[in-house]
């Protein structure tokens, strides 16, 4: 039996987040440019939306820049918003042909002028799509994101439409850019090229994910990896703080 067959489609995690890593390695093991790997990894992307479209997957979200990476060298930024650009160009109709819903979280504002154009333009032709939602995440980092949310809550105190007792748990997750879209949690978390970090992903919104790192470098990260990956969440108990005798007995 091969792994997709393994796949119980009944236990699918709702919500895949994936940190595509290892583009920059790949492409010097290759002895090439850095954006080299960018562009391969590109084909990664489109393999791993179409395998979760095709599992029933309903929300993938990708890491794709971070705020951080706005610091690396001025060439490498240009050319991935230009890859960017020409991505969601390109794609657009394949997602829409796909049924497949296109999503951003981030500061969009601070991307470039026609990359957040292209990107608005493909979120609202998608916007009726139903079969998956994709979630890029661009200029992202999640204490950007968690401070956006305390400074709104804010000020809607100050305005008057929620007292400050009344701020809870759930305000906070409605305010983050998933929680406004109607993003659930991601249950999986991937995260390739041998790197065991989080670096500024959804920290409050993977408080209960299972983490999968792999050291496959996101350019060599196709639909038999993602297979892997989810075969390996459908074999841990997910506990949330009870005990495995708990579990088993409200199955
Ligand atoms: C991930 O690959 C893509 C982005 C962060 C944009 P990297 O570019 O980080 O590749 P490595 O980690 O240097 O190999
Ligand atoms: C995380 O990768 C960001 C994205 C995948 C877009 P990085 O390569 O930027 O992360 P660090 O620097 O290794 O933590
Ligand atoms: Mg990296």
């Amino acid at each position: 039996m091969d792994q997709l067959q393994k796949i119980d489609k009944k236990k699918l995690p709702r919500h895949i987040a994936i940190i595509m890593d290892g583009n920059g390695r790949w492409a010097k093991q290759k002895e090439e440019e850095r954006i080299f790997g960018h562009h391969e990894g590109v084909k990664s992307v489109k393999d791993v939306v179409e395998g979760c479209a095709e599992l029933g997957v309903q929300y993938l979200t990708l890491y794709a820049f971070s705020t951080e990476n706005w610091n690396r060298p001025k060439e490498e930024v240009d050319g991935l918003m230009e890859l960017l650009v020409r991505t969601i160009h390109a794609e657009t109709p394949t997602l829409s042909k796909n049924n497949i819903r296109l999503q951003a979280i981030g500061d969009l504002e601070s991307l470039p002028n026609n990359c957040n154009k292209e990107l608005q333009e493909a979120i609202r032709n998608t916007s009726g799509n139903t079969n998956m939602t994709l979630v890029l995440a661009l200029s992202y980092s999640s204490r950007w994101e968690i401070g956006q949310a305390a400074k709104n809550i804010a000020l809607q105190v100050q305005r008057g439409l929620l007292t400050a007792t009344e701020v809870n748990e759930k305000t906070v997750t409605d305010h983050l850019g998933t929680g406004m879209l109607g993003i659930p949690d991601p249950e999986l978390l991937i995260r390739t090229s041998g790197e065991r970090r989080v670096s500024n992903f959804l920290l409050w919104q993977i408080a209960y994910a299972e983490f999968y790192f792999t050291d496959t470098l996101w350019p060599e990260f196709r639909k038999p990896d993602l297979y892997s990956a989810i075969l390996d969440y459908q074999s841990r108990e997910r506990r949330f703080g009870l005990t495995s005798e708990q579990i088993s007995s409200s199955k």
